[in-house]
C-alpha cells in the first residue's frame, strides 16, 4: 500500500500556510507524483490550476485560524461535497491520510478521487439525504464549499443534524453559501461581465423580485432557496441565499456560530464557521 498521503502530512505540517500553498502549486504544475493529481480540477469550473488553488486557499484561510484545536495525528476530517477533492487537498497538512474523509452524492466524482489519492485517504459515496455510515462522535473538522449554497432550508437542517451526530463535541464546522457578498456582485454586475451561469443567476434573482425582495428576506431571517439543478431531483439541488441573520436565529441553536465572513473579495461564497458544543 502506497504511504504517499502520509508523508504529504509528515512533510508539511509544520509549514506555514504561504509555503504550503507555494508547495501545493508546484506539485500540480509539475505533476509531482508524491501528490494526489489534479487533472479533474477543471470539472467544477476552474478555469487553470492556478486560480483553482487560489480559490480553494481562500476557504483554507478562512478555515485555518479557527482549527488550532482539531487538527493533528489524533483528529479526524470531513469534505462533505467534496467534488473531485479541491477543498479535501489544502487540508492534507494538518491531518493524516488515513484520518481524511471525502464525501459526495456524485459517484462518479467519488470514482475520480479514489483514482487520484493515495490508497490511505477515504473516499465515500453517501446518499442525497442522512443518514451516512459515519460514526457518531467521531469527526472534529468538518469543510462544506458550495454545498449549503444548493440546500433547501430543510435539506440543510437534515445535514446540521447529521453533522451534530458524527461530531466531536469542540468540532468545527466550515461552509459556504451565498450570501449579501455573492448578491451584490451578481445582481449589480453589468451582465456583459458576468459569466454565462452568472447571468443566469442573475435573472433568477430578478425573476425572484430583485435584489431588494432577497434583502427583506434575510432582514426578517428567512432564506431563499429555488430549484434549479434537474441533474439532481428537481428539489434536491438549487440555489440557496441566505442571511447572517438566519444563519444566527436558525443554526446558531444548534451550533456556535464562530464566524461568519460575507466578503466576495475575500471568498465568493459566504462562509459560516460553526463549532459544536
Ligand atoms: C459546486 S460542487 C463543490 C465541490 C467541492 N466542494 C469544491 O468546492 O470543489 C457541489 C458538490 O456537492 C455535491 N452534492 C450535492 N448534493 C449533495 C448532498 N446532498 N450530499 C453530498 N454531496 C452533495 C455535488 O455532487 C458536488 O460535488
Amino acid at each position: 500500500m502506497s504511504k504517499l498521503g502520509t508523508k504529504i502530512f509528515d512533510e508539511h505540517h509544520g509549514s506555514t500556510i504561504e509555503e504550503w500553498q507555494g508547495a501545493m502549486l508546484r506539485a500540480a504544475e509539475s505533476s509531482d507524483p508524491s501528490f494526489p493529481n489534479f487533472r479533474h480540477l477543471a470539472r467544477l469550473g476552474s478555469l487553470n490550476l492556478a486560480t483553482g488553488i487560489e480559490e480553494a486557499f481562500k476557504l483554507y484561510k478562512i478555515a485555518r485560524p479557527h482549527l488550532d484545536n482539531c487538527v493533528g495525528p489524533q483528529k479526524n476530517y470531513l469534505d462533505f461535497g467534496c467534488g473531485v477533492g479541491r477543498i479535501f487537498k489544502t487540508f492534507m497538512r494538518d491531518f493524516p491520510a488515513q484520518n481524511m474523509t471525502g464525501a459526495d452524492v456524485t459517484e462518479e466524482f467519488i470514482d475520480f478521487c479514489k483514482e487520484d489519492f493515495a490508497s490511505e485517504f477515504n473516499f465515500t459515496h453517501i446518499p442525497m439525504r442522512p443518514k451516512t455510515q459515519i460514526p457518531s462522535n467521531s469527526v472534529d473538522v468538518i469543510t462544506a464549499y458550495s454545498v449549503f449554497s444548493h440546500f433547501s432550508a430543510i435539506q440543510a437542517t437534515r445535514w446540521l443534524d447529521e453533522f451534530d451526530r458524527i461530531c466531536r463535541s469542540g468540532a468545527t464546522i466550515i461552509l459556504t453559501t451565498y450570501g449579501r457578498g455573492h448578491l451584490d456582485y451578481v445582481a449589480d454586475t453589468d451582465p456583459s461581465e458576468l459569466p454565462p451561469n452568472k447571468i443566469t443567476q442573475q435573472k433568477d434573482i430578478n425573476d425572484a423580485g430583485g435584489k431588494s425582495e432577497f434583502l427583506r428576506m434575510f432582514e426578517l431571517g428567512e432564506m431563499l432557496f429555488y430549484a434549479r439543478n434537474p441533474a439532481f431531483g428537481f428539489y434536491d439541488y438549487g440555489h440557496a441565499y441566505v442571511g447572517e441573520e438566519f444563519v444566527r436565529r436558525i443554526w446558531g441553536k444548534n451550533f456556535e456560530v464562530v464566524e461568519v465572513v460575507d466578503d466576495y473579495d475575500k471568498l465568493e461564497q459566504m462562509a459560516v464557521v460553526l463549532r459544536k458544543r
